[in-house]
């Protein structure tokens, strides 16, 4: 049975930059709140008339262009913010990175997607489905917060991140390790959109005002997310045979640097290796272990050999984690 070697990474943020003083400027917040809370200082905000597939499209382009292939046999999108409710955005990014007629798909988990969407594709390989998947992560959640709602607009920001899997060896530098994969919907209102899905259309009136923004309660969802990341990650420590000092980089979903920090904590990890980008980027949901991986590609933080622990938590409740030896490949 093949198993999913990483063979290229890329990642993509858009160009404009929105700092904690910029958002202060019209919110009731501070730069001071917002870095001392989260350990984040600014976010890339996509232009008006810039959707997902826009962000995921340039992701894809570098990730294909890092592991030098043009073709893949899948794309899985992972992704809160597709183009539209119907179809998926998948098959339209595929298509306009030249690759039409294959497996195309989205996947909904949140910030967890993005280790969701790496689970599907190590199946597509392992059953023979794809011999190739571009797995991307892509989000424009500014165009769900609610502009006036400090309590989200100050964490959340837009990117984009992918990797290219090949079939291979469990023995070779990039073959992904074990996956957990966890979800508790009885959380689901913790972090939502109310409105515009099939249970409030189902009642035939309009929504609520607001309804169509996203809505998090912070404090519940901070202490979920420590305790299942952490969880997780033992999990995949456990079944990949390695033992918590083996862990050369410790890359989480970056949602926030406390909650990080904590994680690593519970681990014994110590926090030196622990990439982060997040005071940069921000949240970036299903882009931002991606996203934080190419950025400590490209700064040497992450270097050829190192074993990477992958977690990450999200709405659903949703959460997974996996391990890889990290291969020789560069963003482009
Ligand atoms: O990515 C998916 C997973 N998401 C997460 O993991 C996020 C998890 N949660 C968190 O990271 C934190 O809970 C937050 C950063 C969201 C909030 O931090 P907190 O320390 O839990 O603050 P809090 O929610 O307890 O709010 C404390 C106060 C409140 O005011 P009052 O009620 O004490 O008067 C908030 O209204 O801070 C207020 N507040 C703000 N003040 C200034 C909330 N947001 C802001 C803000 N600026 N942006």
């Amino acid at each position: 049975m093949p198993d999913a070697v990483l063979a290229g990474v890329g990642a993509w943020t858009p160009p404009r930059i929105v700092t904690n003083d910029d958002l202060a400027a019209y919110l009731d917040t501070s730069d001071e709140w917002i870095y001392s809370r989260t350990g984040i200082r600014q976010r890339r905000i996509a232009d008006p008339g810039v959707a997902t597939s826009d962000l995921a499209v340039e992701a894809g382009a570098r990730a294909l262009k890092s592991a030098e292939i043009d073709h893949v046999d899948a794309v899985i999108l992972a992704t809160t913010t597709p183009d539209r409710p119907c179809p998926a955005t998948a098959p339209d990014v595929a298509s306009r990175l030249g690759v039409t007629g294959i497996a195309a798909f989205d996947v909904a988990a949140v910030c967890s997607g993005f280790l969701y969407a790496l689970a599907a594709a190590a199946g597509l390989i392992a059953t023979e489905v794809a011999g190739t998947v571009l797995v991307i992560g892509a989000e424009t959640y500014s165009t769900i917060l609610n502009p006036t709602d400090r309590t989200t607009r100050a964490l959340f920001g837009d990117g984009a991140g992918a990797v290219v899997l090949r079939a291979g060896r469990a023995d070779e530098p990039g073959a992904l390790g074990p996956f957990d994969l966890g979800s508790d919907g009885r959380y689901a209102e913790l972090i939502s959109i109310p409105g515009g899905g099939s249970r409030q259309r189902s009642t035939g009136r309009p929504a609520p005002d607001g309804d169509q923004y996203f809505v998090m309660q912070g404090q519940p969802v901070f202490r979920h997310a420590i305790v299942r990341m952490a969880e997780s990650a033992l999990a995949v420590i456990d079944r990949a045979g390695w033992r918590v000092d083996d862990i050369d980089r410790f890359v989480a979903h970056q949602a926030n640097r406390r909650i990080l920090v904590r994680v690593a904590r519970r681990l014994g990890i110590p926090e030196e290796r622990c990439v982060m980008n997040l005071e940069r980027v921000a949240n970036t949901a299903a882009a931002s272990i991606p996203l934080a991986l190419a950025d400590a590609v490209a700064d040497g933080r992450l270097r050829p050999g190192h074993r990477v622990l992958l977690t990450a938590f999200g709405g659903g409740f949703t959460w997974g984690a996996t391990t890889v030896r990290w291969p020789d490949i560069t963003p482009a």
